[in-house]
């Protein structure tokens, strides 16, 4: 359910902002809920960043560049939102590997955020297909060892 000020934002200004103001507000929570947060926004920019993809859609070298710089900004933001302390918690879908094998963990991260802001300078779709597609592989192979089906909160 979403907090009724998010929706009237979301209204007024479009979707931009109220997934801004979604990050703010999450800025305040714990770890756990700013990295859920955080991977919310990854998930968002993906699909955002996969009309591009498409000879549908017009490309825009600018606007593919904005939504792979932000990937970027969040892989290296959520780098920090994993210490040791909330491995236990009872919320998260984060495998207790990646507590064990922090450095491998952070290093799948950078890779996403290296190939995204590669990805970003892309000219047109083709080569932005091609360079997008190593991005999304990043997902789920970091997903298939070090994520949880997620507990019911
Ligand atoms: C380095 C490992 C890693 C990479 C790379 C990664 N994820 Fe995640 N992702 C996780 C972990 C761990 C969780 C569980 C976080 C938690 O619950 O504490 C997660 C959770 C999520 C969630 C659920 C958030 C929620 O609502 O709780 C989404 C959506 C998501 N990831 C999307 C993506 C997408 C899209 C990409 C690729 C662009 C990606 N992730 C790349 C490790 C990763």
């Amino acid at each position: 359910m979403k907090p009724v000020r998010n929706v009237v934002w979301a209204a007024l200004s479009g979707a931009g902002i109220a997934l801004c103001f979604a990050s703010i507000a999450a800025a305040a929570g714990s770890p756990v809920e700013d990295r859920q947060a955080a991977m919310k926004h990854v998930g968002q920019t993906m699909k955002e960043a996969t009309a591009f993809t498409s000879a549908a859609t017009p490309y825009d070298a600018a606007k593919v560049k904005g939504l792979m710089d932000g990937l970027a900004a969040d892989a290296k933001k959520l780098k920090g939102l994993y210490p040791a302390s909330s491995a236990a918690d009872p919320k998260t879908a984060a495998d207790p590997k990646v507590f064990a094998n922090k450095a491998d963990f952070d290093k799948r991260l950078a890779e996403m955020g290296t190939l995204a802001a590669t990805a970003g300078k892309a000219k047109d779709t083709d080569s932005f297909k091609a360079a997008f597609k190593p991005v999304g592989d990043t997902c789920k192979s970091c997903h298939d060892i070090y994520r949880m089906k997620k507990k019911p909160a």
